[in-house]
This record gives C-alpha cells, sequence and structure tokens, in this order.
C-alpha cells in the first residue's frame, strides 16, 4: 500500500478553559486549562484531534510523493499510521481510502492557496437557527455589553489641518443611491413581475457581450466589475412569488438569459428552505425571489493559482454584484438585502454543490416592501 499525507493542513493548539469545581471547591484555581491539537483539513472540513505524538508523522511525511506504507511505518509506528489513516489525514491508494482520497484529489484539482481553503471550509455554517446559537443582539444590548463601539470616523491630522471640499453637485445616479437601503419588511404576498425579474437578472448578473481572448479562452462582459474578468460567480434563484415562475430553485445562465429550474417546490418548502438560507432572519424570508451567490472557484484560480489575493478577490467580485442587484431593485422602486449570515451547507445540499469547488459567498433578495417598520431599516433621511 501506497501513502501519503493529504494536500492541506494546519495545526492549531487550541486551549479549551474549563471551570474547574473540584479546584474551585478546594479553594484553589477555579479555571481550568487543556489544550488540544486540532487538525484543520479543508478536504474533510470537520475539527479533527490529534495527539502530540502523531505530530511527527504529520510533519515528516511527503504530501506529493506516495511511498510504502511498511517504510513509513518502521519510521513512525504503525498505530499512529492506522489512526492518521482512519481520520484521512494520511491518504492511501488502496480501495477503502478512495472517498477520502478523492475528496483530496479534487481540493488539489482546484489550485486554492492553503490557508483560504481552510479559512472557506472552516466558516460555513449548517442549520445554524435561533435555537442553535443564532443571535440577533440590538445596539442596545451591544453596548451594554462591550462598551460603546469604536466612533464612525477618525482624523488622522491632530492640528485639525484640512483641505475643505466644495459640496457634490447632484447628478443622475443619486436619485437611486439615495433611495437604496437594506429592507426588512418585505410585503409577504408580492408578486414580483416578469419584467422586473428579467431586467435585474440581466443588467446585475448576465452577460452583455462575449470575448475571446486566446484560442478557447472565453470571458464575458457584465456590468460590474471582475478579478481578471473572469466573472466566476454563479447565481441562482430561489423564486418564491414572481409572475409565471414556478416557486423552486433555478440557475441563472447568463448567456442566454434564462432560468435552468433544478427543483420545483410548493410554495411552503421555499419559505422553509429561504427560512433556512438566511439562518433564521425571518426579515428576509418573506422576499418574493432570493438570489444566492456562487463563486466557481476553479474559474478565477485558473489564473490566480495558488495566490494570496485570489480569495480576498472572489470575495470582492460578490460585493460587486450585490451593490448592483441593490441599485437595479431600488431603481425598480423596492428594496433590496444582502447577508453573508447563511448556512452554505444547507445551501450547498439544495443546490448539489461541492463546498471544495463551488463557493457559497452570499444571500441576496428583493421585495416590494410592505410598509411596515417590524424590523429596523435605515433609509436615507434628507
Ligand atoms: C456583507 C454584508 C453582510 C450583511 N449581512 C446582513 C445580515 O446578516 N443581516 C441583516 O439584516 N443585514 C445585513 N447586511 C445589511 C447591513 O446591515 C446594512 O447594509 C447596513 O445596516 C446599512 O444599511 P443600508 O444598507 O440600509 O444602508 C449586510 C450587509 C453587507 C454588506
Amino acid at each position: 500500500m501506497l501513502i501519503r499525507r493529504c494536500a492541506v493542513l494546519f495545526l492549531e493548539p487550541r486551549e479549551d478553559l474549563d471551570v474547574d469545581w473540584a479546584a474551585l471547591f478546594s479553594g484553589q484555581g477555579a479555571i481550568g486549562a487543556k489544550l488540544e491539537w486540532i487538525a484543520l483539513a479543508p478536504h474533510i472540513g470537520d475539527e479533527i484531534i490529534v495527539t502530540a505524538a502523531e505530530l511527527p508523522a504529520l510533519g515528516g511525511i511527503s504530501l506529493t510523493l506516495w511511498q510504502e506504507r511498511a517504510a513509513i511505518e518502521s519510521q513512525f509506528g504503525a498505530a499512529v499510521v492506522a489512526h492518521l489513516l482512519e481520520l484521512g489525514l494520511l491518504l492511501s491508494d488502496a480501495p477503502e481510502g478512495a472517498a477520502l482520497r478523492e475528496r483530496d484529489e479534487v481540493l488539489r484539482s482546484q489550485h486554492w492557496r492553503p490557508l483560504s481553503a481552510t479559512v472557506h471550509m472552516y466558516s460555513r455554517w449548517a442549520d445554524m437557527r435561533v435555537d442553535k446559537g443564532m443571535q440577533f443582539p440590538s445596539f442596545e444590548e451591544l453596548v451594554d455589553n462591550y462598551g460603546t463601539p469604536p466612533g464612525p470616523t477618525i482624523n488622522r491630522r491632530s492640528d485639525g489641518v484640512n483641505v475643505q471640499l466644495p459640496p457634490p453637485e447632484r447628478a443622475r445616479l443619486d436619485d437611486t443611491l439615495f433611495q437604496r437601503y437594506t429592507g426588512r419588511n418585505f410585503d409577504q404576498s408580492a408578486v414580483l413581475p416578469l419584467a422586473t425579474v428579467s431586467r435585474l437578472l440581466q443588467r446585475a448578473f448576465g452577460a452583455q457581450g462575449e470575448r475571446e481572448m486566446a484560442p478557447d479562452a472565453f470571458v464575458l462582459k457584465k456590468l460590474s466589475p471582475s478579478a481578471g474578468g473572469l466573472h466566476p460567480t454563479e447565481v441562482y434563484v430561489l423564486a418564491q412569488r414572481v409572475e409565471g415562475i414556478s416557486p423552486g430553485l433555478y440557475h441563472y445562465q447568463p448567456t442566454r438569459h434564462a432560468l435552468e429550474p433544478l427543483a420545483e417546490m410548493a410554495p411552503a418548502e421555499t419559505e422553509e428552505l429561504a427560512l433556512r438560507m438566511v439562518a433564521d432572519q425571518d426579515w428576509f424570508q418573506p422576499a418574493p425571489m432570493l438570489v444566492v451567490l456562487v463563486t466557481r472557484v476553479e474559474r478565477n484560480f485558473w489564473k490566480y493559482r495558488n495566490h494570496a489575493k485570489a480569495y480576498r478577490a472572489v470575495l470582492l467580485d460578490v460585493g460587486h454584484l450585490s451593490q448592483n442587484f441593490y441599485l437595479l431593485a431600488t431603481e425598480a422602486g423596492m428594496p433590496a438585502f444582502v447577508t453573508a449570515a447563511v448556512n452554505e451547507i444547507d445551501i450547498e445540499r439544495a443546490l448539489g454543490l461541492d463546498p471544495l469547488k463551488d463557493m457559497v459567498v452570499a444571500v441576496c433578495g428583493c421585495g416590494p416592501a410592505s410598509g411596515a417598520q417590524n424590523t429596523v431599516e435605515m433609509r436615507y433621511e434628507p
């Protein structure tokens, strides 16, 4: 049997603080501290406790070359090797190791920067709900707990010297910019006209042109900027109430300007999925249309291989898309929202996505306002 180490591995010496009740009652120090080695391996995505005795093997076995198991065992011990194989931190060419080996190969094939892959895989939520710890503290509660926040502005000159600028002139973008706000009180029964959805999707996410930069190397022109011009963000639509579109999940195809149906759903099912996607933020659930922004990392990492800036760049791409989505919704007379507090793992399951390849980044949505103010919104007040 041949063995090598998984492609990406970080080891965190984590400290668990605990109240030591026995010590407390005997009048000694009350806090117990326990240090553990936590292995973070993005091809697995779960935190794994390893022992100090296993560390030399993890640091001493090649992640590139396949080596004979017997030779590795003689160096690090058979029990250590067997346990690390079981955990999936060592990989083998044996049939029983195929599933973990394939996950490692998917990770290798995407050209992730190791630290970025780790941040991505270990910052995803599954089934985060109010009863599982999702919290929505008010500003008052935050101030009570943490004191007042750092101020909203800073001055870099202690002597107060400024070059005062003239007031901005009014211009065409102003109407839309000033009307934009994050909606948290959507009309529960409003249906989005198909024409509105069509313009919104096409202008925010659609292709306005296609160019062949080199033989068989195509890029799309869109109305937002994208790192390397690669536009790796895919758009999935959860239609709850859109005129002429059955409730369900769709993929938006940006060159054909078409929705590819993925799952037809009953209205109650879209409501349940919408709420789950946004981790119980019930003020977003009634939006007639939600949009999931998902980075196809392979497309960006094709150019920015193992690149220190690639992860940052793909997140910025999504920010630009969501801002255009907001502005187009505003133009159509509707509030919009974006949230990063999403249950990525539930969304991956619903859409059939592999998180090593497809990175769920944010969920947007829009719809007419109900007129109520049950949840706080921040509209511009002249
Ligand atoms: C990256 C990002 C994540 C956000 N996440 C949430 C969220 O989880 N829940 C929410 O209610 N609003 C969320 N928002 C909206 C902000 O709270 C909102 O933009 C901010 O309060 C300013 O209000 P405005 O957009 O109406 O100007 C998010 C905005 C951004 C840019």
